[in-house]
């Protein structure tokens, strides 16, 4: 089984590949080999059963959809888990608090000149739903671990929202509980290959006025949390218990 980990910044990986303040988590992984496509680095590993190919795709849509995309036509993922950072939109999201898509939709999608609802194109859908079964594993990994989890819509626009009108807009609009800048791009990238994903976040500001502080500040935190959970899912689906 060949499992693609994604993330959107350096930052949102880094965890996995070197060592810091943590551990890295990749320290039982082996046989590195490092490739580099389309102007992005990915590296190769074998962890327990599980092949992996890992990498991030730089910001934003269309360079989250390149790099869903090359992980599974290129490098054969089979299955796909984003790690990495969101701002907070629903009021209970605090930061480090973990949050796994349930549905995820693209905000600033926007044809609506045309009589169709924000986030719709023709033969797409608003929303975009990712696998139960990695959701399922997920849920086992926070329940066995007491980590609390929560499910929600997360929203997508090559948008960093720092504006609580916007904020307020896209929760709205979309009863988002949290927004990012990629989550979408690869839902739809992965249901398209017909690819199993599962998009992870931790909170690292609440998308108002103190966001871009916040961001910076909380960043490497929030995506040691994020990554930490996902190395979690990836033991539980070596063992394969799930
Ligand atoms: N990722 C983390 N925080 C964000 C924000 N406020 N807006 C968009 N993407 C984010």
């Amino acid at each position: 089984m060949k499992i693609a980990i994604m993330g959107a910044m350096l930052e949102e990986v880094e965890p996995f590949l070197e060592a810091g303040e943590h551990e890295p988590l990749l320290k039982y992984f082996n046989k590195h080999s490092d490739v580099v496509y389309g102007g992005n680095l990915y590296h190769e590993a074998k962890y327990k059963n599980l092949d992996i190919v890992l990498g991030y795709s730089k910001i934003g849509k269309v360079n989250a959809a390149l790099t869903a995309a090359t992980m599974i036509e290129k490098f054969g993922a089979e299955k796909l888990l984003f790690t990495g950072v969101a701002g907070a939109v629903n009021p209970e999201l605090k930061i480090g608090d973990l949050i796994a898509a349930t549905q995820l939709c693209q905000h600033d999608l926007d044809i609506t000149a045309f009589g169709h609802p924000h986030g719709y194109v023709p033969e797409g859908s608003v929303y975009v739903e990712p696998s139960r079964e990695l959701l399922h594993i997920a849920k086992a990994v926070a329940d066995e671990k007491d980590i609390e989890l929560k499910g929600g819509i997360v929203a997508t626009g090559d948008q960093f929202i720092a504006d609580p009108e916007r904020k307020e807009w896209i929760e709205k609009t979309f009863d988002a509980d949290a927004i990012e800048m990629e989550g979408a791009a690869v839902a739809v990238i992965c249901d398209a290959f017909d690819v199993p994903f599962f998009v992870l976040r931790a909170i690292s500001d609440a998308a108002d006025m103190d966001a871009t502080f916040d961001f910076d500040e909380f960043l490497k935190h929030s995506s040691q949390v994020s990554s930490s959970f996902v190395l979690a899912m990836l033991d539980k689906m070596a063992d394969g218990t799930q």
